[in-house]
């Protein structure tokens, strides 16, 4: 396993009125991808960012844009984000579409492809995707809003999922998204995983840049 992890700041908890502000405070502090999370209103209970704000911010940034799905329809939709700048499209396993095709749709389009799952939903439902997917999200909470409290039973699930990747030699990332903060973080990296989502911690208390380096220091010195 790659021992370079990486962290991706969630927009979402940004503040929206100087959008382009923080991202570049992110960027500068050395962050590795932007995630930006889509909301429905119909598979998770909020409405958040479309893709028109991500085609608004594309500009003004390098990183690697991370596209969270929480919609009920990702086959409607991935193209207008792949569009509008998108890096990897990650979608819900509980979605009712053909999924090996979705994946393979968004890898021929050139982009990255993630799969993801909800912290109340079977591991089973999800791993016969992951020879496929170039990432698994393990969701440390439920999906919808956030700032929520990480759910520590979820711990033993980023370990399986490790133990198969490595087991199965594949070639995919594990990213956790959810209440992730220093200690958190320690304990999901000691699990296995080495994509780190991160909104309230990062951008809620504090100076953005001084809490990805609190972030960095402690989740690299835990590897
Ligand atoms: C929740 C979102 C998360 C959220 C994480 O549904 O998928 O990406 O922004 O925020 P924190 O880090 O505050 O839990
Ligand atoms: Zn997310």
């Amino acid at each position: 396993m790659d021992k370079k992890i990486k962290i991706a700041p969630s927009i979402l908890s940004a503040d929206f009125a100087n959008l382009k502000d923080d991202i570049k405070k992110v960027e500068d502090a050395g962050a590795e991808w932007l995630h930006i999370d889509v909301m429905d209103g119909n598979f998770v209970p909020n409405l958040t960012i479309g893709p028109v704000v991500v085609k608004r911010i594309r500009p003004y940034s390098k990183l690697f844009f991370d596209v969270h799905l929480m919609i009920n329809r990702p086959d409607k939709y991935w193209q207008v984000f792949k569009d509008s700048g998108a890096d990897l499209i990650t979608f819900h396993c509980e979605v009712n579409v053909n999924k090996k095709k979705l994946i393979k749709d968004i890898k021929s389009s050139g982009l990255k492809a993630g799969i993801t799952i909800r912290p109340k939903t079977p591991l089973t439902k999800v791993l016969p995707y992951l020879p496929y997917a170039d990432l698994i999200l393990v969701m440390t909470v439920e999906p919808g809003f956030g700032g929520q409290k990480f759910k520590g039973n979820m711990v033993s699930r980023i370990r399986k999922v490790r133990d198969i990747i490595e087991k199965d030699k594949l070639e995919c990332d594990l990213q956790v998204d959810g209440g992730i903060n220093v200690q958190t973080g320690v304990e999901v990296v000691k699990a296995g995983a080495n994509v780190l989502v991160a909104g309230n911690s990062i951008f809620a208390n504090g100076d953005p840049q001084e809490n990805i380096k609190e972030l960095r220091k402690a989740v690299e010195s835990a590897v």
